[in-house]
């Protein structure tokens, strides 16, 4: 008889299949399982020279436990190829495995409510389009919510959350299952793994972490918040050398 493990699952998020999900190894690469597709995205300014969409880039072949680079070394990127064996970097977990919410901010506007846990930043910087999303949520119409929406279902970390104020339910977009490799042309680095669609990120002790339908996993070896990105990758411009 198998027993099911119940897991944390961010509220608003559909968890993926089981048998899609990744598994962070000591001191190696993310291995994942269950065939997720890969593909590079690439973050395009818009007329504002904000950040504006994810453009389609280059589309990997997936595999079963395929092995994704972790230690920002490998040269055949996002594929791991056995280069943490050598580089000098300190891969150990550090993040938390309570659920986000339990570190975040609230902000409160008159018809949406925002949370925002900052040490999820991944610096893809829709929160910052012309206007930011911290003040656009104490704003009222219709406009203003939208513009919050899309700042927040952008954000590539899923550092922030955005409330409906009277039914007290996240606002949510539906998001496709799969792992992008981020370019990030406009400041001229690579960028963390972004995950999308309640994919289940396993420790390398197997504790899971909370499922979250917008995740971005360091894969530079930097980040102070380990497995996730801090965004530390834009302040020394990681560059994953993928063509
Ligand atoms: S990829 Fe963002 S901190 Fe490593």
């Amino acid at each position: 008889m198998t027993t099911k493990i119940d897991h944390i699952v961010q509220i608003g998020t559909v968890p993926a299949p089981e048998d899609i999900y990744i598994q962070v190894t000591k001191g190696g690469p993310y291995l994942v399982h269950g065939k997720p597709p890969v593909q590079q995205v690439i973050i395009e300014k818009n007329e504002t020279g904000n950040s504006g969409r994810y453009a389609a880039g280059k589309s990997f072949e997936s595999s079963e436990s395929m092995a994704l680079c972790r230690c920002g070394h490998s040269k055949h990127a996002p594929f791991c190829d056995g280069s943490h064996l050598k580089a000098p970097v300190d891969l150990t977990e550090t993040a938390s495995f309570q659920p986000l919410l339990a570190g975040s901010k609230e902000f409160d506007g008159p018809t949406q409510l925002l949370t925002d846990n900052e040490s999820y930043c991944a610096f893809s910087r829709f929160c910052d389009n012309g206007h930011q999303v911290w003040g656009e949520v104490q704003m009222k119409g219709e406009q203003h919510e939208r513009l919050t929406e899309f700042m927040v279902h952008n954000c590539a970390g899923g550092r922030l959350l955005v409330w409906d104020r009277e039914t007290q339910q996240p606002i949510e977009s539906k998001e496709t299952i799969g792992i992008h490799p981020i370019e990030d042309p406009a400041i001229g680095c690579s960028g963390p793994l972004m995950v999308r669609g309640g994919v289940r990120v396993e420790s390398a002790d197997g504790q899971s972490y909370e499922i979250r339908n917008r995740q971005a996993l360091c894969r530079c070896g930097q980040s102070s918040n380990k497995p996730f990105c801090d965004g530390t990758h834009a302040s020394f411009k990681y560059h994953d050398g993928i063509a």
